[in-house]
């Protein structure tokens, strides 16, 4: 009897010790150990599926948040929500900020200014009960066409990894996960979830993996999104090389990894290659989890290592412990931080006889439909349904204080109301993926040359907006079409005539051909996609009140053709009605057949972008880093040191012209060659001055770690760096330097990587 009591009380202590289990940031083991299979399989398969339109969203946790992780609630377990995207909340019900787009951020070369409005967009989610921002999307701008072009960074990996880090640190400083994406070598859109990106060892390694390792060095995101593409072969949400073996082991990267929604094919072996997390998620997903485990295919212990990561994720979580939030986002004040922060990333191409600034109180005719429908962010996953602003030109102009030509004003309210009419009705039947329908350019002669009598300067708004889903078509997106071209030279000939000038503010999500056009205009400023306030930012920069210090991000070539990708990138004619992500989509087995749409050969190798331009001396309309100022910056007394681990390249900016201005000073490195060949220029180092006023100067220091020096050697495995002197230039932009220096690496270095990723069908 006595013992049967014994037993009993023991028995009655384990059952309440388990049903007191809730999960701590000290019991992940534990909890790893109470959970059964169908548990643990739950938590790695997401909550259900998404769409664009409204069908399928999750609105258990926060209405219209692209997923969420399922909760285990006998041990504590809360979910972990995601929602889109890089440039604001992408949820219903609620309004959000639309931040500037990812590409005017790395346009800023400012890592400050990046965090602190990160910062403020983390605030935003954490108010609003959401536990991780699906961005930054950080993949190499490869192509000029590719449709995601405007969430993501740059076409080089420097740039877009600082960049990244700083919007990771910015986001988790308020409390809430950033997510960094598409990794990896998602650089289109046409058939993405089956196309197979078909590259190097020493191009992924030097380009396409280097922007996530070096965000990785400079911040700690608590997810990374597996990309839908395969690479040689195989698809990134399944690839252990790629999730495991490089990101983990080579890179320590601590977080989770989470597929992009909808990617992979078998569970069973996206869990096994070190994806934790599938989204959006399905029961037949969830089942083969089970059945895997069960016939032995797949290992119990990589289903806890998956199981383990999320759950320290989910300590993290807002809904942990039954926290709460306020459900009240500083919509006031990140508007203006959104306001103040645009021009950081503004690039000012051209300023001929310095007319910009114009004079506050200018009479100005505005023209252009982009300048009614100003254009804030871009389309897919990055929209924003429900902006607290939107701020375009006409509201920006007058309230920085300019005059509007009456007549033409009048003329485009009331065209623009027919023309955003007859829109709305074709874009009705256009998918959420797709290009939709914009306003033609249309206005009469006899008012434009009117105005231009009336009028000190004109302005132009063109805009180009696109997304994920689809890539730009040449033709109608990357070209100005026959309607922007007869504006442009209708205003440009009346006012010319007149004596006056023209400024053409470029709304775009990319980059558009400038050859056709640029010499009909006195001056141009790329304000890219800036954001809910974008109006207003423009405005205070063509006043004065604020002045652009932006620089390009991305080369812009003469002719699209002098692309070194351009012949191994899409350029199909893109079909309003066609969603393009399944664009002969085959399932697990893709077809094989058609360059570009069933695979990518990346041909270029390295030399994406300005390592292309430079190398092989191929002239550009605007080079990578190219940006003017209302003012001119002089560089004196550059030092290299020697600092153990990193090189220290230091000089002094002047500021010699008659106004205020920040210059972005950049490193560029010439490697010794010895066996491999070496681009002429790559940045290695960059620095923003505070703002100098006239005859102000400041000491810039740049710090370089040393082994960014080395170049991948595929015959080695490793990163080699030999000994030689290395050609540091501080250069203005990829094309302009200004000073010279040499550093002289007295020991070669050597990091030796694991033989993967390796595409037989590539040339190596
Ligand atoms: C996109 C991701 C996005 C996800 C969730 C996917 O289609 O590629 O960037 O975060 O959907 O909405």
């Amino acid at each position: 009897m006595k013992r049967t009591i014994i037993v009993w009380a023991l028995l009655m202590t384990v059952g309440s010790y388990a049903q007191n289990l809730k999960l701590t940031a000290d019991n992940v083991d534990k909890i790893v150990e109470a959970m059964t299979l169908e548990e643990k399989a739950a938590i790695i398969v997401g909550k259900g599926a998404v769409a664009f339109d409204g069908r399928g969203k999750i609105y258990d946790y926060v209405a219209g948040s692209a997923g969420a992780t399922n909760p285990i609630d006998r041990l504590g377990v809360p979910p972990i929500v995601y929602a889109d995207g890089p440039s604001g909340l992408r949820i219903d019900n609620k309004q959000t900020t639309r931040f500037p787009n990812g590409l005017l951020q790395a346009a800023s070369w400012n890592v400050a200014a990046i965090e602190s409005l990160s910062e403020a967009y983390g605030s935003e989610a954490k108010a609003l009960g959401v536990d991780v921002v699906l961005g930054p999307g950080i993949n190499i701008q490869r192509n000029p066409l590719c449709g995601r072009n405007f969430e993501y960074l740059s076409e080089d990996p420097l740039l877009s990894g600082l960049t990244a880090a700083a919007i990771v640190r910015g986001i988790q400083k308020a409390g809430v996960g950033a997510c960094p994406k598409h990794f990896a070598v998602n650089n289109q859109e046409l058939n993405r979830l089956n196309n197979d990106s078909r590259v190097s060892q020493r191009t992924l390694r030097e380009v396409y993996l280097r922007n996530f390792e070096i965000m990785l060095r400079h911040s700690d995101p608590r997810f990374i999104m597996s990309s839908y593409n395969f690479i040689n072969g195989v698809t990134a949400s399944e690839n252990r090389d790629l999730l495991t073996t490089i990101l983990r082991e080579e890179w320590h990267f601590n977080g989770a990894v989470v597929s992009d929604w909808g990617a992979g094919y078998d569970a069973a072996k996206m869990v096994s290659a070190g994806n934790d997390n599938i989204q959006h998620g399905t029961k037949s997903a969830y089942n083969r989890i089970i059945e895997s485990v069960n016939n032995g295919t797949l290992n119990i212990d990589d289903v806890n290592t998956s199981v383990r990561r999320l759950l320290r994720a989910a300590v993290q979580a807002i809904r942990y412990d039954g926290g709460n939030f306020t459900d009240n986002p500083p919509l006031d004040r990140n508007a203006l931080i959104v306001r103040e922060q645009a021009p950081e990333g503004f690039v000012l191409l051209k300023n001929k006889d310095n007319i910009l600034p114009l004079s506050k109180g200018d009479r100005l005719a505005l023209l252009g439909t982009t300048s009614y429908d100003f254009i804030h962010g871009g389309t897919g996953s990055g929209f924003i349904h429900n902006p607290y602003r939107s701020v375009c030109m006409p509201e920006g102009l007058t309230d920085a204080g300019f005059t509007l030509d009456e007549e033409l004003h009048r003329y485009y309210l009331d065209y623009m109301q027919g023309e955003l009419k007859r829109c709305e009705k074709v874009n009705k039947n256009v998918p959420w993926c797709c290009e939709k329908e914009r306003a033609m350019e249309a206005v009469p002669r006899k008012l434009i040359s009117e105005a231009a009598k009336r009028d000190r300067a004109a302005v132009i708004t063109l805009g180009r907006v696109f997304g994920e889903g689809m890539d730009r078509d040449y033709y109608h997106s990357y070209l100005l079409s026959d309607g922007e071209m007869a504006l442009l030279r209708a205003v440009s000939d009346a006012f010319h005539r007149e004596g006056k000038p023209l400024i053409v503010v470029l709304n775009v999500g990319g980059i558009v051909d400038m050859t056709m056009w640029q010499d009909m205009a006195d001056a141009v400023l790329l304000c890219w996609q800036p954001g809910e306030e974008g109006g207003h930012s423009v405005a205070d920069v063509l006043a004065g009140d604020q002045f652009p210090s932006g620089r390009l991000p991305v080369s812009i070539p003469v002719r699209y053709e002098d692309d070194p990708t351009a012949a191994n990138f899409p350029r199909i004619k893109a079909d309003k009605y066609e969603n393009y992500s399944f664009y002969r989509y085959n399932g697990a087995t893709p077809h094989y057949d058609v360059p570009n749409v069933d695979y990518t050969n990346y041909e270029e190798g390295i030399y994406v972008g300005y390592r292309y331009y430079t190398t092989r001396n191929v002239a550009v309309a605007y080079p990578f880093g190219f940006g003017l100022s209302y003012t001119t910056f002089d560089y004196k007394d550059m030092k290299v040191k020697d600092k153990g681990d990193a090189v220290e390249v230091s000089l002094t900016v002047v500021n010699k012209g008659a106004r205020a201005g920040k210059e972005v000073v950049q490193i560029y490195c010439h490697a010794p060659e010895e066996g491999l060949d070496k681009p002429v220029r790559e940045l290695k180092g960059y620095a923003k001055t505070s703002t100098l006023q006239p005859g102000e100067q400041e000491r810039v220091t740049v710090s370089i770690e040393k082994d960014l020096l080395a170049s991948f050697d595929e015959s080695a495995s490793a990163w080699v760096a030999p000994k030689g002197v290395y050609t540091l230039v501080a250069a203005r932009d990829a094309d302009t330097p200004v000073l010279t220096a040499g550093y002289k690496l007295s020991k070669p270095l050597r990091t030796d990587c694991r033989n993967v990723l390796r595409g037989s069908f590539i040339d190596q």
